[in-house]
C-alpha cells in the first residue's frame, strides 16, 4: 500500500485523491482551507461531480482517505506528494503560478523523508523545473526529491470515470527511475504510459487541450458558413465523424467552449508563444471564433423578436456544461449581461448550478422550474445541454410563453418536431434561417451553387 498527499481538493485534486484512495492506496488530502477541509471532515463536497460524494465517503468508511490542512501530517511517510492547486489566467494569459509555488514551497519546509512531488495542475512548460528549483532552495536541510510532470486530462462531469478510465498517462521527469515509479501507480488503469522529459509532458497537456478547441471552433466555422449555405452542420459533423483519421468527438457545434480549462489553456499557449515571439496564428483565430459565439446567439435572439427592450429571455441552463455546478467562464454569464444590456429582463433555470450563478448574474431571476421560468418569455434559450432538457413537456412550454421563440444553443431539439409543436425554432448551423415551416425545410433555391 503506497502513501500518497494530494495537495489541493478541488476539481482534479479531489478527484484524483479519492481515486487513489479507492485504487487501495493510503491518502491524504490536504488543502489551506480549513472551510474546505472541515466541510469534507463532515462528508460535504466543496463541489459538485457525480459518484464523488459516495465515493469520498466509502474510501473514509474503510480508512483509506483523511483530510488536513497541515503539510507536517499530509507529508508524514508519504511516498508521492502531487500538486493539484489552481493555476487561474493572469491578464494578459500568463498562468498565475502563486498556489503552486506556495505549496511547493511548503512541501519544503516540511518534507522529512525522500519523496516524489508530481505536477498534476496545469502548468507552463518549465514550471516543473521551477518547482525543482523552490523545493531545493526552501529545504532547511538537503532531502532527495524528484519532479515528475503527470498532467491530468479530466472532464468535469465524467472525471471519476475518466480517471479511472483513462486513454493514456502521461509522465515526464528527468529522473526516469521516479517516473517508473508514478507509472506503477497508474498501472492498476491499463491505460497506455507515455514516459518522457518533463516539458514535453507539460506540452502534451497544453497541445492537448489547444488541440480539442481547435475541433470545437472548426465546428463552429463550419456551422456559420452552413447557415449561409443551407446545409446542416450536425449531419455535416456525423458523415466527418466517420472518417478516423477526424473521429466524431468534440464535434458539436453551439455556443463554444467554456470552463475553467480551455479558455485558459489555450490562452496560456498563445502567450507562452508569442513572449517568445512567435506568432500563434491559429491558436488565435481558436480563440476570435469562440468569442464571437455569445453574442452571435444574442443576435440571433435578436433576429426572430426584434428590439430587445422591455421584452424577457429565458436561459435554460447556467453551468458551461452539463452535470456540473461550474460557472467558471459559462457563455450564460456573458449571454445574460448582453440581454439586459439590450434592455431585457433575464429568467433562468438550472438543475444545479444556479446556487453557484446567483452571486455572478446580477438581476437575472432564478426559477426553480423550467415551466415557471419559461411563462411569458419572448425567448428561450438553450445554453446548456442538461439531460433533463431533452425530455422536457414542450407544448406546455410553447403554452406558457409570450411568443414561442426558441433559439438552441446546443442543438438539442430536432427543428421540425419543434417547428410542428409551433415554435419559430432556431438551431445552430442548421441552415434554414428560421424558414421551418410545418415541418418542412424551406430552402433558398440556388440557381447555380457557383454563383455563375
Ligand atoms: C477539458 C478536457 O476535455 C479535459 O481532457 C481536460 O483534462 C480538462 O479540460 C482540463 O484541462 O482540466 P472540461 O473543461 O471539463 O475538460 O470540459 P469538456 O467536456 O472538454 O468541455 C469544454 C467546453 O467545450 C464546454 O464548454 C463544452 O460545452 C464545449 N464543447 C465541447 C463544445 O462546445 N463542443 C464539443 O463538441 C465539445
Amino acid at each position: 500500500m503506497k502513501q500518497i498527499c494530494v495537495v489541493g481538493v478541488g476539481y482534479v485534486g479531489l478527484v484524483t485523491a479519492a481515486c487513489f484512495s479507492d485504487l487501495g492506496n493510503r491518502v491524504i488530502a490536504l488543502d489551506i482551507n480549513e472551510e474546505r477541509i472541515a466541510g469534507l471532515k463532515r462528508g460535504e463536497m466543496p463541489i459538485y461531480e457525480p459518484g464523488l460524494e459516495e465515493l469520498v465517503e466509502r474510501n473514509v468508511r474503510a480508512g483509506r482517505i483523511k483530510f488536513t490542512t497541515s503539510y507536517a501530517e499530509g507529508l508524514e511517510g508519504t511516498d508521492f506528494a502531487f500538486i493539484a492547486v489552481g493555476t487561474p489566467s493572469g491578464v494578459d494569459g500568463e498562468a498565475d503560478l502563486r498556489a503552486v509555488a506556495a505549496s511547493a514551497k511548503s512541501i519544503a519546509e516540511n518534507m522529512r523523508d525522500s519523496l516524489i512531488i508530481i505536477n498534476k495542475s496545469t502548468v507552463p512548460v518549465g514550471t516543473g523545473d521551477w518547482v525543482a528549483e523552490i523545493v531545493s532552495s526552501n529545504q532547511p536541510e538537503p532531502i532527495p526529491f524528484s519532479v515528475v510532470s503527470c498532467p491530468e486530462f479530466l472532464r468535469e462531469g465524467s472525471a471519476i470515470s475518466d480517471f479511472m478510465q483513462p486513454h493514456r498517462t502521461v509522465l515526464g521527469s528527468l529522473d526516469p527511475e521516479a517516473a517508473e515509479k508514478v507509472a506503477q501507480l497508474h498501472l492498476p488503469l491499463r491505460a497506455p504510459i507515455v514516459i518522457t522529459d518533463l516539458r514535453t509532458a507539460e506540452m502534451i497537456k497544453y497541445a492537448s487541450n489547444a488541440f480539442l478547441a481547435t475541433k470545437i471552433s472548426f465546428i463552429n466555422e463550419i456551422a456559420n458558413i452552413c447557415e449561409e449555405l443551407g446545409a446542416d452542420v450536425k449531419e455535416v459533423a456525423v458523415g466527418m465523424g466517420y472518417d478516423k483519421r477526424i473521429g466524431p468527438f468534440f464535434l458539436d457545434a453551439g455556443l463554444g467552449y467554456g470552463g475553467s480549462c480551455f479558455p485558459k489553456d489555450v490562452k496560456a499557449l498563445a502567450y507562452m508563444a508569442a513572449e517568445k515571439g512567435r506568432h500563434p496564428q491559429l491558436l488565435n483565430a481558436v480563440m476570435e471564433i469562440n468569442d464571437d459565439r455569445r453574442p452571435m446567439v444574442v443576435r440571433q435572439v435578436m433576429e426572430l423578436v426584434g428590439d430587445l427592450k422591455g421584452k424577457t429571455v429565458g436561459l435554460l441552463g447556467l453551468s458551461f456544461k452539463p452535470n456540473t455546478d461550474d460557472m467558471r467562464d459559462a457563455p450564460a454569464i456573458d449571454i445574460a449581461k448582453m440581454i439586459q444590456a439590450y434592455g431585457a429582463k433575464v429568467h433562468a433555470y438550472d438543475p444545479v448550478a444556479m446556487e453557484v450563478a446567483a452571486p455572478l448574474m446580477d438581476g437575472v431571476e432564478m426559477f426553480s422550474d423550467p415551466y415557471s421560468m419559461a411563462a411569458d418569455c419572448d425567448a428561450l434559450i438553450v445554453v446548456t445541454e442538461w439531460n433533463e432538457f431533452k425530455n422536457l413537456d414542450l407544448e406546455r412550454i410553447c403554452e406558457k410563453m409570450r411568443s414561442p421563440v426558441l433559439v438552441d444553443g446546443r442543438n438539442i431539439y430536432d427543428p421540425a418536431v419543434m417547428a410542428k409543436i409551433g415554435y419559430t425554432y432556431r438551431g445552430i448551423g442548421r441552415g434554414y434561417n428560421g424558414s421551418y415551416h410545418n415541418g418542412e425545410v424551406e430552402h433558398e433555391v440556388i440557381a447555380s451553387p457557383t454563383g455563375v
